[in-house]
């Protein structure tokens, strides 16, 4: 294949998705172009099936579930433009030399940076790639191929973001191994490994993850999701605050935690939630709903039990992810939307008592 065609398609889509604000049919029409392309140099598309990988810090995706990622669109025009900028802003920091990346967790298509391989030169970036799944790897050979791009890759890594070893400094270090609430996936021990490592002065993407916590009312809920039509509906939440926040300076899992009082009467706003904000780079932000990281998770419904506070903390390990108890409740509850019963957690409980016993 002459590289020249996809490469050209590749940038034309990168300006597209860069540029177009908040014209989702434009961000669309880029993303779904951008898959036809990687799916076809790669072989790999969101319907096939590899194996998920089950580390220690949490579960690698599949990279069919990596590569539906790309088609999540405002989370890949936001982090595309927040990575954008960050290099441009360090390039001007370091106007002399190319700007290096390591990019953990690339997935099959190397998403937020292979795009911007096409609208930058060899000379603005440099980039690191490193994925645990060697069919990642894999894939992005393919890419680099066809792409003709070799001159912007550096070192490409099959290796455990959480406990690797930075052997070169970076100005900016990526990784999106999300999921809404910092479940499952190893987000958290991937920052708690890497950040430490990195110069004074570099960024690590996304910037900052927030959790907060609100008392909703079902229904309010149900009818803003989908009786809005022109319509005003009345809303509210009542606000509990910030159940933690992780980044550069707030890292430690022991200062992942808070407890946050309840008011006295719940009953119109029974059912607690909990609310995942990230700001990629500078002012690229993703909140509530704009992708499935942000998708409120529902951890309690205090129908089923009354409490004056709520205990959260977040665990790391095989199934990380945040924990609450709700005062005087011997209940920890661990998976979002299957309340009151910690479903997930317990059985996890349980293979770890039956693995001790044995
Ligand atoms: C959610 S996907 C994101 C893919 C791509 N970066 C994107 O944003 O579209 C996460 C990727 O990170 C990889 N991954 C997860 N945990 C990892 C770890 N501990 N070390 C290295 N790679 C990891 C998975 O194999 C998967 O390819």
């Amino acid at each position: 294949m002459n590289p020249e065609q996809p490469l050209i398609q590749l940038r034309t889509n990168t300006r597209q998705i860069l540029s177009c604000q908040s014209d989702f049919l434009l961000m669309k029409q880029s993303v779904d172009r951008m898959y036809q392309l990687f799916s076809t140099i790669t072989g790999i598309d969101i319907s096939g099936y590899q194996e998920e990988i089950f580390l220690p810090s949490g579960k690698a995706i599949s990279p069919s579930a990596a590569a539906h990622c790309l088609l999540e669109l405002k989370r890949t025009a936001v982090f595309l433009r927040g990575i954008h900028q960050a290099i441009l802003d360090k390039k001007a920091e370091n106007p002399g030399r190319p700007v290096k990346i390591l990019y953990a967790g690339t997935g099959p298509y190397g998403t937020l940076v292979i795009p911007l391989f096409s609208v930058l030169s060899p000379a603005d970036l440099q980039a690191d790639l490193l994925d645990i799944n060697p069919c990642s790897l894999n894939s992005l050979k393919k890419l680099i191929k066809a792409f003709d791009i070799g001159e912007f890759v550096g070192n490409m890594y099959t290796d455990d973001a959480s406990t690797f070893e930075m052997m070169h400094d970076s100005d900016i270090v990526i990784s999106e191994t999300m999921q809404a609430c910092l479940k499952n996936e190893p987000q958290v021990a991937i920052m708690q490994n890497l950040i430490p490592q990195m110069k004074s002065g570099a960024v690590f993407i996304p910037e900052e993850i927030s959790i907060d916590a609100y008392l909703t009312n079902p229904k309010m809920e149900h009818d803003r999701l989908f009786y809005n039509e022109g319509k005003e509906i009345p809303f509210e939440r009542i606000a509990l605050g910030n159940v933690f926040t992780v980044n550069r300076e707030n890292l430690e899992t022991v200062r992942l935690r808070n407890t946050l009082s309840l008011p006295g009467k719940l009953d119109s706003f029974p059912e607690l939630k909990l609310f995942t904000g990230i700001r990629v780079y500078g002012d690229e932000t993703l909140g509530e709903n704009d992708c499935s990281l942000n998708l409120p998770q529902k951890y309690y419904d205090f129908r089923v039990q009354k409490a004056d506070a709520v205990r959260f903390w977040y665990e790391t390990g095989e199934i990380p992810g945040i924990r609450c108890r709700p005062e005087g409740s011997s209940t920890i509850v661990s998976r979002p939307g299957k309340y009151p019963r910690p479903d997930y957690y317990q059985l996890y409980l349980e293979k770890q008592a039956t693995t001790t016993n044995n």
